[in-house]
């Protein structure tokens, strides 16, 4: 046998093996549920991965946090920016994994035939068509959100995903943040009785602005090749309607999304209001630096209030959300040092209380959120104590890849990262239209 035919033999066994492992998940067979933190992935389930859009989130966190993950091999980078590419290439390099560089994902896709799974963090314009191309050539996909700037290209992602045999996941990491489930977990279990409210916030002090060294400019026409009015679209692309969703897609949704999973339910209408009030004369953008929307929710439970604030104005407070119920109240943030319950004199006293960490919390004594207290193992298979001290997007890249494996569920699949977009995009509708828009249940299936 030639060594291309033993290649290609080698790399049917794989694929085969990490397929049948997928379709027996699906199937619903018992799997062990091993963490993905184990030693022991072998060539033949170790997984090669492209990343697409080797910028701040994909150079920086996903990329080295997937270098953590045993089993993961990174074999292409494909960004149009030379800045981005070599950052990249460089860095895998250092550690001992060498890629293929592409200025293409089409090119790539057609050039690569060991891959198994992409990483898409490009911005939100491109993730539909890049996601769609990944499935269609047999990969599994990480695609960062938000799926889309439009619910067209979001979607157009869900559709291909139920069509394909392949994953997709999407990168609501805190779905898969070990303090965030077990917050989820406190909540489910009553400890703040019934929730009437939940408020939330991203404030921060800067619109981001992005230069380019000179002598990484991108010509013009290439730029237009890829989508791009301008080296500063490229650089700074969330503050363009053609590329983003603006800040309720950039930063809400983090945790909009969290709205809609801790209250069980995504919303059934949505007030708001926002601008470019403080930036707009000082710079180019077109995207509001600031929204404050009102969301009500049906629960099973009953009616509840919630109140979202984004601002690139100020940093007041920082980001967090919290949820207000008759015995009590629950703060969370991707911060680690913020979480915590604070109980009602009148909720009944339980006896774990006395056993769980205090603190003060703007002059009540509040319960620490201790992971692992509560709860071992997430029905994912994924054990939360150790997750706990992991970089945030970590644990939601390994549920990602323990999926392929078929060893857990994901946590995020395209469905949710839809409810999560529609609950978004929508809202910048009832900041255009200044008017309250209702929600149809069925809209947030596709
Ligand atoms: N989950 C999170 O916490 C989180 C945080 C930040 C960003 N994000 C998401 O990650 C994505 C990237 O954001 P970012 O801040 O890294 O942006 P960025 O501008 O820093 O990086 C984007 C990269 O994609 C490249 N690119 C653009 N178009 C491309 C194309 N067609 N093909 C290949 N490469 C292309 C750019 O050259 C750049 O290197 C966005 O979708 C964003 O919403 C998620």
């Amino acid at each position: 046998m030639s060594d291309r035919a033993n290649e290609e033999k080698t790399d049917l066994t794989r694929r085969d093996f990490l397929r049948s492992a997928t379709a027996a998940a699906g199937a619903g067979m018992m799997v062990s549920q091993v963490s993905m933190g184990q030693d022991s992935a072998g060539p033949e389930d170790q997984l090669n991965v492209a990343l697409i859009g080797a910028g701040e989130q994909g150079r920086s966190r996903l990329m080295p946090q997937c270098l953590k993950i045993p089993g993961i091999r990174f074999q292409a980078v494909c960004d149009i920016w030379e800045y981005s590419q070599k950052f990249a290439s460089r860095t895998l390099k250092a550690y001992d994994q060498p890629v293929t560089v592409y200025e293409d994902y089409q090119e790539m896709l057609a050039s690569e035939n060991d891959l198994d799974a992409a990483i898409v963090a490009t911005p939100d314009f491109t993730h539909a068509p890049i996601t769609k191309a990944c499935l269609d050539a047999g990969l599994h996909v990480y695609c960062e959100k938000e799926m889309s700037n439009t619910l067209k290209g979001a979607r157009e992602i869900v559709k291909a995903a139920q069509e394909s045999d392949q994953l997709v996941q999407i990168g609501h990491q805190r779905r898969t943040n070990p303090r965030f489930m077990h917050a989820q977990k406190m909540i489910q279990e009553g400890n703040l009785g019934r929730i009437t409210h939940v408020r939330g916030q991203w404030n921060r002090a800067t619109i981001l602005n992005r230069s380019t060294p000179k002598k990484y400019m991108m010509d013009e026409e290439k730029l237009k090749k890829h989508g791009y009015d301008s080296m500063n679209h490229l650089r700074n692309w969330r503050w363009f309607k053609k590329y983003a969703g603006g800040p309720m897609c950039d930063l809400g949704s983090h945790h909009i999304d969290i709205f809609n999973w801790f209250l069980g339910t995504p919303p059934s209408a949505v007030q708001a209001t926002g601008g470019l009030d403080y930036w707009g004369e000082k710079t180019d953008r077109e995207w509001w630096d600031n929204v404050l929307a009102l969301y009500e929710y049906q629960t099973e439970e009953g009616p509840v209030r919630g109140f979202y604030q984004v601002a690139n104005t100020t940093s007041f407070r920082g980001y967090y959300t919290a949820y207000m119920g008759f015995q009590g109240s629950l703060l969370i943030s991707e911060q680690s040092q913020k979480g915590y319950m604070v109980r009602e004199q009148r909720a009944e006293k339980q006896d774990w209380v006395d056993l769980a960490e205090k603190s003060e919390q703007m002059g009540q004594e509040a319960i620490e959120l201790e992971v692992g207290k509560t709860k071992q193992k997430t029905k994912q298979g994924m054990d939360v104590k150790e997750a706990a001290n992991k970089p945030p997007h970590q644990p939601h890249l390994e549920n990602f890849f323990a999926s392929i494996r078929g060893e857990q569920e994901l946590t995020c699949p395209p469905e949710i990262g839809y409810e999560t977009a529609v609950t978004v995009l929508r809202a910048n509708e009832a900041v255009r239209k200044a008017k309250k828009v209702q929600f149809d249940e069925s809209e947030f299936k596709v």
